[in-house]
């Protein structure tokens, strides 16, 4: 970890944009004021001001008998409460009578759509869970999930809740190697997956890499698969089932568990500093109650909203704002499965046009890939029906913001930028689009219950526009409960970093009206498009290749991608350096981890620069990859003609 001190912060944006009256005047918090009187008193009485929440905006079999019980690190939300989410997501809404309202509004990438209904999203779930219990599914049993982008991915979440089975979902891009090591962690017995995805005109091969997988996994029982392709696949008798074969026969009808507060809703697997993937543990009411008071009040939702986030369930944001949140608050979710640039880069626009799309969330890394295809492709769509924006997974630079300000929000949607990662389950900072006066490139307040700083390395809260640590110091509904499997590495990476409060290792700076700007990551972890990668699990891919003798990987500033990955590669004696092996490298990467780990440069070295005790000293390299040279403080290191060497070497 840097120290504070070294976190620079160089940026100064004076740009600011106050709610347009007529979003405020219909906006849920409409004002500073009401933002501030509400977040006072959730972080003096937490557990009020959640108890309000949960009771009124959710179903709960049996009430709670304790809100919060909080030994740090270790938090329980709505102790002895019996609820289940999926009942919170379906029957709910149509209780409400939202039963004919469109919960799903799919655009496959051929073009294909569908509309499901919130009582046909509820039928089409019973269907599901009642074949995964007649598989033999029970209650606490995890269920892998590695599936296109198809309504059946939030069936197949939706039953897993429903039925208390946790789920573990793997993003569609990750090889068989990354799902091997999943299934073997969460030691799950069923896997669901789909003959193939669309993705950009092919065929993504779903069921393949998942054949290979299970070859490694020899406690797998049941491989569960959807036809979306019909492409040519490999049957593997006895393990094999075709989804509509399993739900041809089966009630429309299955009567929600009653899952505790407590029980596991899913796991979800991260990059970590040490190479060995985290599976980010969260449970069920907690997680439930802030995912969807986050998503009513920072996506301001009305019962007629069209809302589209255009990240893959794969990943947390589609875990929380596709499915869980905003299912809660019974809008129209758009779903789309494939590329943003499929046929054309206009793809997207066509959708907020087609769908009437009035919310959109995406990543800054998607804002800037349009950017470079111009500003006559948005100008072609109405997208007239979009109110409110918002950016996810990494900082937003200010002139991204603005091309999404004006070319796609027509210089009249707020824009919402929300911080907040895996382990957080939910939004932790971002603006209340009636309430706050918008600054590109912040993220700007803590939302309710959220007591966010930035400090030191100590713990000291740094003054205004300082950079420092971003840390947490309370306990949150939706914050992650451990890693499963390893909760000395929960305390340790989390919660011992800075005695008592929760560490992010995000750098950051509060300005002097309190707004927050983050400013990256503190550690190794390198975040593209929008995915944290850990650069040590790169490096063991790298180096588990036969030709490779050591690796080093760095992040570099990437004009689309925010980060990229470049790669120092030391060779094995007998292996001779060459442009054949460069792509073979990435090709290996792409095998053991996914294409979105492939580095932008590899760079043969004879050797790496290391500090006398051994370490790699990565700052150089950054140095050298991002700049071309090392100007930087070179004492420490043992053999400075490394250096030179690896200047000479071509990227
Ligand atoms: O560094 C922060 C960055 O993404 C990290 C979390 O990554 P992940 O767990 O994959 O979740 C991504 C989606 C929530 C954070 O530690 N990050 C995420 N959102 C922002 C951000 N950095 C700056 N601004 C954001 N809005």
């Amino acid at each position: 970890m840097s120290d504070s001190e070294s976190i620079l912060s160089s940026m100064t944006e004076t740009r600011s944009f106050p709610p347009p009256e007529s979003f405020a005047k219909t906006a849920r918090i409409s004002s500073l004021d009401e933002y501030q009187r509400l977040h006072k008193q959730s972080i003096d009485d937490p557990e009020a001001f959640w108890a309000d929440v949960a009771e009124k905006n959710h179903h709960w079999f049996k009430k709670w008998d304790k809100v919060l019980d909080w030994q740090c690190p270790l938090a329980k939300w709505f102790v002895g409460g019996k609820t289940n989410i999926s009942y919170n997501c379906l029957d709910r809404q149509i209780e409400l009578g939202r039963g004919d309202h469109a919960a799903i509004l799919f655009e496959g990438e051929p073009g294909d759509t569908r509309e499901l209904s919130y009582n046909q999203l509820l039928a089409e779930v019973c269907r599901f869970a009642n074949a995964l219990k007649k598989l033999g599914v029970k209650k606490g049993d995890i269920v892998t999930i590695y599936m296109p982008m198809v309504p059946e991915l939030t069936v197949a979440m939706l039953a897993c809740a429903r039925i208390g089975a946790p789920h573990s979902i793997i993003f569609g891009g990750f090889s068989a190697t990354a799902i091997a090591d999943r299934v073997h962690d969460a030691e799950s017995r069923t896997i669901i997956t789909a003959d193939g995805g669309w993705r950009r005109g092919s065929i993504v091969p779903l069921k393949y890499n998942v054949d290979e997988a299970v070859k490694k996994c020899p406690n797998v029982e049941n491989v569960v698969v959807l036809k979306r392709c019909d492409n040519e696949i490999t049957w593997n008798d006895g393990l094999d089932r075709w989804w509509s074969d399993l739900v041809s026969s089966e009630s429309d009808v299955c009567e929600a568990e009653q899952c505790d507060s407590e029980d596991l809703l899913f796991i979800l697997y991260t990059s970590g500093t040490t190479g060995k993937p985290k599976g980010i543990m969260h449970t069920t009411g907690g997680y439930m109650v802030y995912t969807a008071l986050t998503s009513k009040l920072i996506f301001d939702f009305k019962p007629d909203d069209v809302y589209w986030c255009s990240a893959d369930i794969g990943w947390i944001t589609g875990h929380s704002y596709i499915t869980y949140g905003p299912l809660q608050n019974g809008v129209s979710v758009v779903m789309y499965e494939g590329a943003p640039n499929h046929p054309d880069w206009g793809r997207f626009w066509k959708i907020v046009q087609d769908r009437k799309v009035t919310v959109f969330y995406t990543a800054p890394t998607a804002v800037r890939a349009f950017m470079r295809q111009g500003t006559e492709i948005p100008a072609r769509y109405d997208m007239s029906t979009l109110r409110l924006l918002g950016s996810v997974g990494e900082p937003i630079n200010p002139e991204a913001w603005m091309w999404y300000h004006e070319h796609i929000g027509g210089s009249r949607c707020p824009i919402v930028d929300t911080w907040w990662q895996t382990e957080t389950g939910g939004i932790m900072i971002a603006p209340l689009p009636g309430a706050f006066t918008l600054k590109p490139g912040s993220a700007t307040r803590p939302f309710f219950g959220i007591d966010a700083a930035v400090t030191d390395s100590t713990g000291k809260e740094q003054p205004a526009n300082s950079g420092g640590l971003l840390v947490i110091r309370k306990p949150w509904p939706s914050m992650l409960r451990g890693i499963y499997g390893d909760m000395d590495r929960y305390r340790e990476q989390y919660w011992s970093q800075i005695e008592n409060v929760y560490f992010t290792s995000d750098a950051c700076r509060r300005d002097e009206d309190g707004n927050f700007w983050l400013m990256g990551r503190v550690d190794d972890v390198i975040n593209i498009s929008g995915h944290r990668i850990g650069t040590a699990e790169v490096e063991s891919a790298l180096v588990s290749h036969k030709s490779v003798a050591e690796a080093a990987v760095v992040g570099i500033p990437h004009e689309i991608k925010g980060q990229a990955l470049a790669a120092f590669v030391a060779l094995k004696l007998d292996a001779t350096a060459s442009d054949d092996l460069k792509k073979e490298l990435l090709d290996h990467v792409a095998k053991q981890i996914g294409a979105i780990a492939k580095p932008d440069q590899i760079r043969f070295t004879d050797a790496l620069p290391k500090t006398r005790s051994g370490k790699i000293m990565r700052r150089l390299l950054k140095e050298l990859a991002s700049t071309g040279e090392v100007k930087g403080d070179t004492t420490t290191l043992e053999d400075f003609s490394v250096v030179a060497k690896l200047s000479e070497s071509d990227g």
